[in-house]
């Protein structure tokens, strides 16, 4: 088992990577906390999966939600679900709530616990490969709306989070993959090795080395920029082109990982265009389809060139582009409306 500390503007969080931690949630837990009661919010994939085992380890009262899977499910009206249990089974300040879910269960659950009676103890166990390596740590939870993703929200450090890769191997093919999107991004932005790693055909005997390596990176991200105020922003490379492709597939012909998988590739183009002195896309292009992630950027330049303007509501001005122009180094650039124009035509 191996461990990093994020030490935030509210405290510490310690974050666990190791096989069969989730065995060892109860123990983990009394190490940390002194909880009266613990309340689990999992969703209705992973509870048949996982939430016995987690339940029956602690020695005080234990109670759960069980949330619809699903992004449409990342609404208010499921916190508020969540509120009512915490407040039907007697939960109070002092004790605890666990987040045992991919990402969605993760946002969802902590915008609950950083709200429900102001503030109570969180432990995130995550389960799917995006929520370990990166919705998990950092913080920020939320909720969607109508009119657009994760618009309400709170950044609630949790004080503990328990990864354990034993989980994803109930994961379906597309999910995993689609966390591969996000852990070659931080072999982009940060550390070539991890991408060396993902290039192995048998890489994924090593998802645990991978995944520690991409929470550290995250870790230190957040470390810097707690808040989301400037260089948390390289998180988002491949992911400005990859909204926009999204977005035209009316959000049903690619699911958000391929989307950024795309973007990442359109991005690295980009960047050969501002002056990159390696063409680094065949590698990235190659790494990606070893992870079973799409390449390709087939819509229309225009298109993608409208879509991301108005995502951005930039018409006329700059976007801050994620470049990747040295290989684990990644720069936000502006570039004028213009001039992304005239390049996006070229990629
Ligand atoms: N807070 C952040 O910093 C942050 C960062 C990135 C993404 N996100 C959010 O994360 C969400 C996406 O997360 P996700 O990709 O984990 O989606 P998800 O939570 O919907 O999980 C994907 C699917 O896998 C199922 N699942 C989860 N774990 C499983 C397991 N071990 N075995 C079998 N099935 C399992 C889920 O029930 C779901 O159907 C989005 O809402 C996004 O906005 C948040």
């Amino acid at each position: 088992m191996r461990k990093l500390s994020l030490t935030g503007a509210a405290g510490q969080s310690d974050i666990l990577i190791g096989r069969g931690l989730l065995g060892e949630a109860a123990a983990q837990c009394a190490a940390v906390f002194s909880p009266s009661r613990i309340h689990i919010v999992t969703d209705t994939n992973v509870a048949p999966l996982y939430l016995s085992k987690l339940e029956s380890q602690f020695d005080v009262p234990v109670s759960h939600t069980v949330i619809s899977a699903g992004e449409e499910h990342k609404r208010l009206s499921t916190v508020e679900t969540i509120y009512h249990d915490l407040l039907a089974n007697g939960m109070t300040r002092k004790d605890l709530i666990l987040a045992l879910g991919g990402g969605v269960t993760g946002d969802i659950t902590g915008f609950a616990a950083a709200t429900f009676l102001r503030g109570v103890a969180l432990c995130q166990i995550p389960t799917t490969l995006l929520a370990q390596v990166d919705s998990s740590v950092g913080g920020k939870t939320g909720v969607d709306l109508p009119e657009g993703k994760n618009l309400v929200g709170a950044f609630y450090q949790p004080r503990l989070v328990l990864i354990d890769p034993d989980v994803l191997s109930s994961l379906p093919d597309k999910t995993f993959s689609e966390g591969m999107g996000e852990v070659i991004k931080y072999g982009c932005i940060s550390n070539p090795a991890i991408l060396e790693m993902c290039a192995a055909p048998d890489y994924k005997q090593n998802i645990e080395d991978i995944i520690y390596e991409c929470v550290k990176i995250k870790r230190d991200v957040v470390a810097v920029d707690e808040h989301d105020t400037g260089l948390r922003m390289i998180l988002n490379f491949g992911h400005t082109i990859g909204h926009a492709a999204e977005k035209l597939g009316n959000y049903v012909d690619l699911a958000h990982g391929e989307a950024v998988a795309i973007g990442m590739v359109a991005a690295m183009r980009l960047s050969n265009q501002m002056g990159a002195p390696v063409d680094h896309v065949p590698m990235l292009t190659a790494t990606l389809q070893n992870a079973g992630l799409p390449t390709e950027l087939k819509y229309d330049r225009e298109a993608i060139y409208r879509a991301l303007l108005s995502d951005k509501k930039k018409f006329g001005g700059t976007v801050n582009f994620i470049l990747v122009r040295e290989l684990g180094k990644a720069e936000i650039v502006p570039i004028e409306a213009e001039e992304l124009h005239r390049l996006l035509l070229k990629i």
